[in-house]
């Protein structure tokens, strides 16, 4: 059983993921990770070669991460539904697809502690701008989605745990 999470860049994917995972017995995989693991950080990947290539980097991993048995929790990153492929895949072997419809404030305050490329050098009203345009992207591939609009981290933990449990595989 595969569980994707989708949603803009600080939007919970990662820390309630990881969180659900647990509370649920299932693996935590965080698409970002492997992308670090196997070619340095997101980083110095866009610093040296490019948005394109991180990109293609990131359809390799998501694709070895969908071939993958056993309960899982897999957190995509906020771009991985830009791409088409991307996406048809995830219909084709993802059991659920989620998305954390996290509240702008939320994201604004823990995008503050982050260091991401795509925001780094941006305006707020441009990062707002991105977080408008991507919105449909989220909500058009999703078939469940988990609102996030309070800072009590374990109501979203437990949202989220609801979502994927019944999907759940022995
Ligand atoms: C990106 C989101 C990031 C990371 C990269 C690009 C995006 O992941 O993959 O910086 O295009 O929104 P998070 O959503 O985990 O921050």
């Amino acid at each position: 059983m595969i569980a994707a999470l989708t949603g803009f860049m600080a939007s919970g994917k990662t820390t309630f993921g990881r969180a659900a995972a647990e509370h649920l017995g299932c693996r935590f995989i965080d698409l970002d990770e492997l992308i670090t693991e196997r070619y340095g950080t997101i980083k110095e990947i866009f610093e040296s070669h490019g948005e394109d290539f991180f990109r293609e980097m990131e359809s390799r991993c998501l694709m070895d991460a969908l071939s993958l048995d056993g309960n899982i929790v897999l957190a995509l990153g906020g771009g991985t539904v830009l791409n088409r492929k991307n996406c048809e895949l995830l219909q084709k072997k993802a059991d659920t697809i989620i998305w954390l419809d996290t509240s702008f404030e939320i994201i604004l305050s823990e995008l503050k502690n982050a260091d991401r490329p795509l925001v780094n050098g941006r305006s707020l009203d441009q990062i707002k701008d991105l977080y408008e345009k991507r919105k449909p992207l989220y909500r058009q591939i999703a078939d469940t989605v988990v609102s996030i609009d309070s800072f009590d981290y374990s109501i979203a933990v437990n949202d989220l745990s609801d979502a994927i449990a019944g999907f759940l595989k022995n």
